[in-house]
């Protein structure tokens, strides 16, 4: 099987003189001008930002950094199709469009001018071969274009550029069952040659502008249907996957700002997986004596049963308190959340394991204690459902008729429900909210 390595010497030449790019202009043109001593054969590599920039894949931002700093994670999130790290700062995205997992979904405001930030090009790919057809065109050089972006690795300190577009050459370089000189079967089984060309150019380009397009010479060539997107790992080959449970963890605390009642929902569909980790990591909650109290309940099949019945018990309530039948019905009216809400689950207080205590004090307090360990369970299922992008209301209702919802669901007499949750995707993408520094007191 070949070698993917060159036969001889590989160049690395710089082209010089290009000019500040704006969006429209002639990228094929430019490049022609300045280095009209390409030769067929040639790799055209090009920094992904002169890219951007002729595709006026820019965005103003204003002066202030503080805006500045809210429009550019805003972009960033734009461009996600998924967040699978954060830290601080710095999110780790999937790119819609490219599928490339990079920090900040590639959105940098580096070599742009001072009021704008640049998105990566919507299709490197499709922009590789145009600037590969307009070479051709322009000076009858067959070139292969490779489009580059700088990303961090995952597992090593500092940058280098990978290839997100390229026309004109294979991207991979398969070894599969190859054997090596001494007959063994090799561990490597493709090499990544775009993303060691777009690496070995960054050699000659830098990173303070001047520079974005180098050419390596000396390189095979040739082949019509290799695209950059053949390097982005097929999510279901990711290894890493795990990884986004740790990133979500990590993304709980900033859940716990995302968190807020939200009384209505889209109508997308809500992953039962995503309520099962989220009652997962919610009954890690403390609990008194080592007991584990809470339980919660998914809610489907007797939904409608259980919110009829509650709302009979509640208008028998009012009817209770002396309200008249035309009031009654204007005020249960009005609780229709738990019946538009696309789940819901109810929380459960079970207080087996709570200490005895012969006198009302101490007994009282020992309820209270269990009480608060029920909140602690179910604050924390709002967060964790929060750090899925869900969002929530508890609301009281089971709380007031205890033993109608025991009846529906068929439950034991030790249950107490501690509310209902109902939950959905927002109507618009969860934002954090201002913590309230303010509160906390000191004696
Ligand atoms: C125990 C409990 C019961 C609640 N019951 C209701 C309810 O019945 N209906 C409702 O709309 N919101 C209910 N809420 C939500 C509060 O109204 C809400 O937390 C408050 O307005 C603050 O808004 P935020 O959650 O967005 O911060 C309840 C909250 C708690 C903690």
């Amino acid at each position: 099987m070949a070698e993917h390595g060159a036969r001889g010497t590989v160049e690395i030449v710089p082209v010089r003189g290009l000019p500040e790019f704006r969006p429209g202009d002639d990228l094929t043109g430019a490049i022609a001008t300045a280095a009209p001593w390409l030769r067929s054969g040639d790799v055209v590599v090009v920094t992904s930002k002169v890219v951007s920039k002729i595709e006026g894949r820019l965005l103003r931002v204003p002066a202030d950094p503080a805006v500045r700093e809210a429009v550019r994670r805003q972009a960033v999130l734009n461009e996600a199709d998924q967040v699978v790290a954060a830290k601080g700062p710095t999110l780790i995205t999937v790119n819609k469009l490219l599928g490339i997992v990079q920090a900040a979904s590639g959105v940098d405001a580096s070599n742009v001018a001072g009021d704008e930030i640049a998105l990566l090009p919507a299709d490197p790919d499709g922009s590789a071969l145009a600037l590969r057809r307009g070479l051709r065109e322009r000076l009858g050089v067959e070139v292969a274009v490779v489009i580059t972006d700088t990303m961090g690795r995952a597992w090593r300190i500092g940058q280098t550029d990978a290839a997100i577009g390229a026309s004109g050459l294979r991207v991979l370089h398969s070894y599969a069952g190859s054997v090596d000189a001494h007959g063994n079967e090799l561990v490597v089984t493709s090499v990544a040659i775009a993303d060691e060309i777009a690496a070995a150019a960054d050699l000659v380009k830098g990173k303070l502008g001047g520079i974005p397009v180098a050419v390596v010479r000396g390189l095979e060539i040739g082949d019509e249907t290799s695209r950059a997107r053949d390097l982005v790992r097929p999510v279901e080959d990711d290894l890493f996957r795990l990884g986004t449970a740790e990133a979500i963890t990590r993304g709980r605390r900033e859940a716990v700002l995302l968190r807020r009642s939200l009384r209505s929902f889209s109508d997308e569909p809500v992953s039962t997986e995503a309520i099962q980790r989220a009652v997962a990591a919610a009954l890690t909650a403390p609990a008194p004596h080592h007991t584990r109290p809470v339980r919660f309940v998914r809610v489907v099949a007797k939904r409608k049963e259980l919110l009829a019945a509650m709302r009979a018990a509640w208008e028998a309530d009012l009817r209770g308190d002396g309200w008249s039948e035309d009031r009654i019905q204007r005020r249960v009216a009005r609780g229709d959340l738990l019946h538009e809400a696309p789940e819901i689950v109810l929380p459960f207080l079970i207080r087996t394991g709570s200490h005895d205590y012969p006198d009302a004090r101490r007994a009282e307090a020992e309820r209270t204690m269990f009480t608060v360990a029920g909140g602690a369970a179910v604050q924390g299922l709002l967060v964790a459902l929060a750090a899925e992008r869900l969002g929530s209301c508890w609301v009281s209702s089971t709380i007031f008729c205890a033993d109608v919802v025991r009846e529906v669901l068929d439950l034991p007499a030790d249950w107490e429900p501690l509310g209902a949750v109902a939950i959905g995707h927002p109507l618009e993408e969860l934002t954090p909210r201002d913590p309230r520094a303010d509160e906390l007191l000191e004696k």
